[in-house]
Order: structure tokens, then C-alpha cells, then sequence
């Protein structure tokens, strides 16, 4: 008797830390946004996600972490995998486990890693075999910024033009050992609040409500090519305060959203201000800070220079630890 296929697959997918920042949908079905974004997957941290399809389950089981996920965390792996089920022409329910070896929701993007790795594990296991690319338009149903999960080193999602969403897909710029010198200092602060509302709510609010947004959407083109020039040529000088220059442009939007949107602590603004001291004290630009829809931050620095700036950053009150890390692969299977 032929043995029945086994319908289970696991894979790993890191985290990455948007150069250019993804914020807005210009089309919630399809999952488009309004602008293209960069980002740097990031080393060593990951999710790790096993998928079993089983024909004699009619509802799916989530574990995330070591424990049973309900209500919206639930919700949305069980829509993600009805898309694959989908695809797959297949009813089955799916016994999912994922784990991260790093904090959920520390504003270290698991959303990213999880639906990167999640995309990657369901597709594996009902044995649709998709290319990256196919991937990455898969992922962003899940979490938009999931989308450059699947990819290591210096990635672009490109948001396309296409209204059916062809073109939108993320693709390598350049591979994870492309600028080994190249170091994101993670910046943990204390007391960071839990985020309130959904990313995928809050762009949405900044879309509707932010003054500035517009402005934003037509300054992105210009410094999208300037970031992807200066990482090719390996220049922090052009690269760090274009960098800075975006994360002010999305914070800028984020706070003229009405309700406003504050993701910072009193901590992560001395960072911004001891980054921007730094720089002029050196007279050149030795480090660049960023950061997500969350407290911590993500200071760029050569690694020439990463203990100088460990050392000024960690004396700030109300740092919790610091953390180096690099450009790192994309993501893959676990056999
Ligand atoms: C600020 O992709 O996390 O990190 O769909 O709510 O999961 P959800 O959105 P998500 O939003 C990312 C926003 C950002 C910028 C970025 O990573 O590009």
C-alpha cells in the first residue's frame, strides 16, 4: 500500500529591521502598500515553525511560544493558512507550533520572522513549491513586513504598480555578507509599552488622519534610490543620515496621526538626541538610529566603532541591554 505523504514541514525565518519603512495600505484585500520599503534581515534571532496538515482535523491548533494562541493571534495564522489551504485545493486542519528564540512583540518584529516562517513551513508541507518571490507575496498576507523575511542580507519589497498586485513582491538588493562591517546595535529600553493597536490599524489611521503623509509618499521615490545607492557603495557618510532622515519622516507621521501615535519612551528619545550628539561631536556621521512601531531602537555603526557607541548609549538611564547583531540569510527550510 503506498504510504500516505507526510503533510509536515518545518522552517525558520529571521527578523529584519526596515531601512525605509513600510507604513500604509493602498489595497487591504491584496495586501499592497502605498510605498516600497528596505530593510536588513537580521543574524541570529528567529522563529522556528512546524506545520502538520492532517485530514482528520477540522480545526486548526496554534501553539505559539510553548502556549495555546487564541482569539486575534490565533485568527490570523488560521486565516494565513485557509490562503494556503486554498491554494492547495485542500480542507485539512494543521497542527502549527512556532517558537522564537528571541522576545515576542519586544519591537523586535516577530509579526516579520513568524509569518515569514509560517508561509514557508504550510507551503512545504502541502508540497506547493514556491520561489522566493512567490513566497514574499505570500508572507505579506500574513505581516506586511514579513514580505523581506524571506530574503537575507539588504532586501527591498517593491510595492509594484500593477492593481492585481503582480508586481509587488520583495527581492534580494544585495546578500547578507555584502557589507560584513555593517553592525545594528539593538537598543533595549526599559518599561517599553505593549502595542495597543495592530501596525496594520495604526498606518492605516496615519494614512486617514496625518497632514504630512502625502508629503511623505512623495519624498520616499528620491530616498528610496539614495538608500540603495549608498548601501551599494558601502558609504555610511551618504548611508547614516538618510537612514535617520527616514525614521524622522515616520515618526513624524506617526505623531501627526490623530489620535496621535507614540511609540517612544523618555529613554528611546535620549537615544535619538546621544545618536545625534555623537555625530556632531565626531563631525561625521558614526552612527544611525531607527526604529519600528515600538520603544527600542537600532542604532547602525561600523564595527570599528560599535564599542565607542555601546559604551556612550548603555549609560543612558533606563537602558535595559544592548544587543550586536548583522545582516544574516533569509529564510529556509529545517529538514
Ligand atoms: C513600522 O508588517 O508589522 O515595522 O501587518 O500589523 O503585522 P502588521 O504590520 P507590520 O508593519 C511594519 C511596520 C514597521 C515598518 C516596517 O517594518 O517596514
Amino acid at each position: 500500500m503506498p504510504r500516505a505523504p507526510t503533510l509536515e514541514a518545518t522552517y525558520e525565518a529571521p527578523p529584519n529591521i526596515a531601512l525605509v519603512k513600510y507604513w500604509g495600505v493602498r489595497d487591504r484585500a491584496r495586501a499592497i502598500p502605498y510605498n516600497s520599503s528596505i530593510s536588513v534581515t537580521l543574524d541570529r534571532l528567529r522563529s522556528r515553525t512546524r506545520v502538520r496538515f492532517d485530514p482528520a482535523l477540522s480545526t486548526d491548533r496554534v501553539r505559539l511560544n510553548g502556549e495555546v494562541a487564541t482569539g486575534g493571534p490565533r485568527e490570523s495564522v488560521v486565516r494565513f493558512l485557509d490562503r494556503v489551504r486554498e491554494m492547495a485545493g485542500v480542507t485539512y486542519g494543521a497542527d502549527v507550533e512556532s517558537e522564537n528564540n528571541f522576545p515576542t512583540a519586544s519591537g523586535l518584529a516577530s509579526s516579520a520572522s513568524g509569518f515569514a516562517a509560517l508561509a514557508g513551513a504550510a507551503t512545504a508541507a502541502l508540497s506547493l513549491r514556491l520561489s522566493g518571490r512567490q513566497l514574499s507575496q505570500l508572507a505579506r498576507f500574513g505581516s506586511g513586513s514579513a514580505a523581506r523575511s524571506v530574503f537575507g542580507g539588504f532586501v527591498e519589497w517593491r510595492a509594484g504598480t500593477r492593481p492585481d498586485g503582480a508586481d509587488c513582491y520583495a527581492r534580494p538588493l544585495f546578500g547578507p555578507d555584502y557589507w560584513p562591517a555593517l553592525v545594528d546595535l539593538v537598543v533595549i529600553v526599559k518599561g517599553a509599552p505593549v502595542k495597543a493597536i495592530r501596525s496594520e490599524e495604526a498606518m492605516q489611521s496615519t494614512v486617514a488622519t496625518s497632514p504630512t503623509y502625502a508629503r511623505r509618499l512623495a519624498e520616499l521615490p528620491r530616498r528610496i534610490r539614495k538608500i540603495r545607492d549608498a548601501i551599494r557603495d558601502r558609504d555610511p557618510g551618504r548611508l547614516f543620515p538618510l537612514v535617520m532622515e527616514e525614521c524622522d519622516s515616520f515618526r513624524d507621521v506617526c505623531e501627526t496621526t490623530r489620535p496621535s501615535l507614540d511609540y517612544l519612551t523618555t529613554t528611546s528619545r535620549a537615544l535619538l538626541a546621544e545618536v545625534r550628539s555623537m555625530n556632531r561631536e565626531r563631525g561625521r556621521p558614526l552612527a544611525a538610529y531607527t526604529h519600528d512601531a515600538g520603544a527600542h531602537l537600532h542604532v547602525f555603526t561600523l564595527a570599528k566603532d560599535v564599542v565607542a557607541v555601546r559604551r556612550r548609549l548603555r549609560k543612558l538611564p533606563g537602558v535595559e541591554r544592548t544587543e550586536v547583531l548583522h545582516p544574516g540569510p533569509g529564510g529556509r527550510p529545517v529538514t
